[in-house]
């Protein structure tokens, strides 16, 4: 095994968890916190997986800028929107920055407020973020063909 392989497979576990997470969040127990107006089920399972979450994404992105570079793009070469690869690469930090984006105005604006009547504004970060994350998984699965 190479070393690109191992970190790749560390990528993929990562990428299993929070892409995993907030599919689970959001068809599992966002359903049930909006049937029953009831933010704790929600802040329950957030506070369970802020640690993993929060790692899985930090190995993400330190694997996937890794990984980046053992293909030549590197920060000088970025966001030229050229290659296939570079595009896609460029698009994932674009995204990436989306969810930073979407994490600050949860935990800023949404998070200390929520109740049952604004409950709705956290189900729209959360189908964000979860659809970034997928968009995300999509976008990397091109990449071994070359990108888009
Ligand atoms: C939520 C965040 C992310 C998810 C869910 C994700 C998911 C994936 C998936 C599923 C693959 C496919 C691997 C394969 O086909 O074998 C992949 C590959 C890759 N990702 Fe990510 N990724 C994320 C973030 C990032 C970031 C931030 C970067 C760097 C800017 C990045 C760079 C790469 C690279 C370079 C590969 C190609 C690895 C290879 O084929 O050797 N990823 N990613």
């Amino acid at each position: 095994m190479t070393l690109h392989h191992f970190i790749l497979i560390i990528h993929l576990l990562a990428a299993t968890i929070w892409v995993g997470g907030h599919l689970l969040l959001a068809i599992c127990y966002l359903p049930t916190a909006l049937k029953k107006k009831d933010p704790k089920i929600i802040l329950n399972f957030e506070k369970k997986f802020e640690t993993l979450g929060m790692s899985s994404l930090v190995l993400l992105i330190v694997t996937g800028i890794w990984m980046a570079y053992d293909f030549g793009v590197t920060i000088e070469t970025c966001f030229h929107f050229k290659s296939g690869f570079e595009k896609v690469v460029s698009l994932k930090l674009i995204l990436l920055f989306c969810t930073f984006i979407c994490a600050v105005c949860a935990q800023f604006y949404v998070i200390p407020n929520l109740n049952e009547n604004n409950i709705k504004k956290i189900a729209v970060i959360i189908l964000t973020v979860t659809s970034i994350g997928v968009a995300m998984l999509v976008l990397g699965s091109t990449l071994r063909y070359g990108g888009i």
